[in-house]
């Protein structure tokens, strides 16, 4: 499908002849289709809700209007194919969808037909949150979890009980409750749901991880249960709340709010708290209004709410339509998306250097908030969606969620939109840019960068890396700020007196930050290259150089050929080194560090070919009293050797020291050498000879 009909522009009113309502018919099928692919099989949606549900009402009317539904139309079907490499389950009764409405007319409708219907007109109704989520059915048989299923088209879902038994909140049986004992059969219905505060941190990590954002929490979720791999979802936050029963064996119900009550009671979860029961479809109105206020205070995605008449056999006698229940209506909220124009897009430094692509949109209210920008994430998003400067752009905000750019809309290009380029130099401070192997991620690789700066400062203090005593974050920003350091080599020209002017400190802490400056100065080269925070260089590649390189001069001229002879080096960290050290900002600190009286020492340094230890795995526990354990790792590692945390079959010694315990044990039990400290140092020196 051409992007061009991904949302065709299609008023029912201004059509008036069959003809044009068939064509018309066949263009909205195809997106609608399309859009539910997008939606169920990918879990990623290009238009938002209630773009879709627009297509998707102004096709309905067509059809009914020039009675032109076929069997195949989306109209007549919930949701979407089943992902084929999930097992299908048929679902016991048909999974329904809901007919959803916008205004409160449609709800005074809804009541007036119920009215209608039924004869009478003190109707009950069950109001509760419409989660947004994904839908899952879920079934015990003797009160055991046997089978979960995505919702799918409707009859056929997708199995994922697997998956579904690896969310804690989901029982995998039954509590008895008050003493009687549980269905022997029961299906379930809900919605699976991520936390706002959860989906954001899990989008961080992706991020960290070079892994694409979920556009929202629906989506997150969607995704963490559709896995092939069960393992993947059990990492991912999941929670449910159930809002139905389809089955129950031995128990009977006679409302809807009576099942509800009895969920909890065998330990099921739903969301007792908010769901009203009434006879006053005012009260409905008015529970929707302070919801559709109060949503962005809850911790989870809602998008309406969803209206129910509360008496089973009066659900029955309304019946249902094609693909939902008459009985049932949802109320949504207005949608939290609009369409905006991108006036630019700029390149924000983080504080680790990454640069983060962000667009300037017009500003445009979105669920009662003003949204001027949206992060784009990454130069593989921008890429991905085609987003240019001057596009106009859909743009979703959930809760609590930083504003997503949904997709750009082509059809509204003139011609003069420009593509976004990632800058060559740092826009904070003119250093130079490495980008990743991927192409996904950019960083500034100047360690002075203001942009970066106090969080340098924060890792250059560290307790593993020059451990100044006394410099926390709090102090490391406060010099910032006070602008008494503006790059790195300015740390060892502080003195007692300069503290002194700063707020919270006395004498005696002015004078102990300065002497422990003063000590940092003379520090050993493992432990100045990993301060220097260089990109992939960690406690133990810093450890690796040191053994390599004799001095600070040495490393900053080897080229990345040379690195990458080294066996655990290869080409991603090799050139991070090599542009680190080239860049101009940085070797002008490190210059200006040696003149500041910066003294390394090199206990670690074993030369080019020297690797005695070189493949052999050595694991410490116990006491040990000739060296700290991470010395004695250090000394490994500088020789060529790994020091590893747990015994396996692959450790070559166990080196123990009094109190060994369970490693010790695990060591005999596998048959890995057992050396004493004595037996060690032995080693190292015939490995020297
Ligand atoms: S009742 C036959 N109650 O909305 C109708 N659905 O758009 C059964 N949903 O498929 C659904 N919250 O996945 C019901 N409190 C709630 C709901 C809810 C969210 C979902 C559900 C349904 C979809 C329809």
């Amino acid at each position: 499908m051409t992007d061009k009909n991904l949302t065709p522009d299609i008023d029912p009113a201004a059509i008036d002849d069959e003809k044009s309502a068939d064509k018309a018919v066949k263009k909205l099928r195809e997106a609608v289709r399309y859009h539910n692919y997008r939606y169920y099989v990918l879990d990623d949606p290009v238009i938002s809700d209630s773009q879709y549900d627009e297509l998707f009402e102004n096709l309905k009317i067509l059809e009914d209007k020039y009675d032109l539904a076929t069997d195949d139309s989306p109209t007549r079907k919930v949701g979407g194919e089943p992902r084929e490499e999930l097992g299908t389950v048929s679902h016991p009764l048909p999974m329904q969808s809901l007919k959803a409405v916008y205004d409160e007319k449609g709800v005074r409708d809804f009541a007036a037909t119920c009215v209608k219907e039924l004869g009478h007109n003190e109707v009950e109704y069950v109001v509760e949150p419409k989660y947004d989520g994904l839908s899952i059915e879920i079934i015990y048989e003797e009160g055991l979890l046997t089978t979960a299923a995505t919702r799918g088209d409707g009859t056929t879902g997708e199995e994922v009980t697997a998956n579904v038994r690896t969310i804690r909140s989901v029982p995998l049986s039954l509590l008895e409750d008050q003493g009687e004992s549980v269905p022997s059969r029961l299906v379930v219905r809900g919605e699976i749901y991520m936390r706002l505060d959860e989906f954001n941190r899990l989008n961080r990590d992706r991020l960290v991880n070079n892994e694409q954002p979920f556009a929202n929490p629906r989506n997150a979720a969607a995704g963490s249960v559709r896995q092939l791999d069960p393992g993947i979802t059990e990492k991912r936050p999941l929670h449910l709340f159930l809002y139905v029963i389809a089955q129950c064996e031995g128990r009977d119900f006679t409302t809807h709010w009576e099942m509800l009550q009895a969920l909890p009671r065998w330990g099921l979860p739903v969301n007792s708290k908010m769901q009203v029961l009434t006879r006053d479809i005012e009260e409905v109105l008015g529970y929707h209004q302070k919801l559709s206020t109060t949503r962005d205070d809850l911790n989870y995605e809602i998008d309406g709410v969803v209206i129910k008449v509360n008496d089973l056999s009066e659900q029955q006698k309304l019946g249902t339509r094609q693909r939902d229940p008459r009985w049932a209506l949802a109320f949504k909220f207005p949608p939290r998306s609009s369409t905006t124009v991108v006036k630019d897009i700029q390149a924000n430094v983080g504080r680790t250097g990454t640069l983060t692509p962000v667009a300037l949109l017009e500003p445009v209210k979105i669920g009662g908030v003003e949204v001027s920008r949206a992060s784009l994430h990454n130069m593989n998003l921008i890429e991905e969606k085609d987003i240019r400067i001057g596009d106009t752009v859909l743009v979703e905000r959930a809760g609590d969620v930083i504003p997503y750019v949904v997709k750009s809309i082509k059809d509204r290009r003139d011609g003069s939109e420009k593509k976004f380029t990632m800058p060559d130099h740092c826009p904070s401070c003119g250093g130079d840019i490495m980008v990743s192997q991927d192409k996904k991620n950019s960083r500034c690789t100047n360690m002075n960068c203001p942009a970066q700066l106090k969080e340098r400062i924060q890792h250059f203090a560290s307790t593993r890396a020059l451990d100044i005593d006394g410099l926390g974050d709090k102090r490391a920003a406060q010099l910032v700020e006070k602008d008494m350091v503006k790059w790195l080599p300015d740390l060892f020209r502080l003195g007692k007196e300069d503290f002194l002017k700063l707020p919270g400190y006395a004498d005696k802490s002015a004078e102990n930050l300065a002497d422990a400056l003063r000590q940092s100065r003379k520090t050993s080269l493992d432990r100045f290259i990993y301060a220097l925070g260089i990109l992939h260089v960690g406690e133990h590649m810093a450890g690796v150089l040191a053994s390599k390189y004799q001095d600070l001069d040495q490393l900053m001229e080897a080229d990345k050929e040379e690195l990458q002879n080294i066996p655990e080096i290869g080409p991603e960290v090799a050139g991070a080194i090599v542009t680190f050290f080239s860049e101009e900002h940085n070797r002008k600190a490190l210059e200006e560090m040696k003149n500041s009286g910066l003294e390394l020492e090199n206990p670690l340094f074993r030369g080019q070919g020297e690797r005695p230890l070189e493949g052999l795995k050595f694991v410490f526990t116990g006491s040990l009293k000739k060296w700290t354990r991470e010395e004695a790792k250090k000394t490994v590692e500088s020789q060529g050797g790994r020091a590893t945390s747990s015994v396996s079959r692959e450790t070559d010694d166990v080196v123990v020291g009094p109190g060994a315990g369970s490693k010790l044990e695990q060591a005999r039990k596998l048959n890995v050498k057992v050396l004493s400290e004595d037996e060690f140092q032995e080693l190292l020196e015939m490995k020297k000879d």
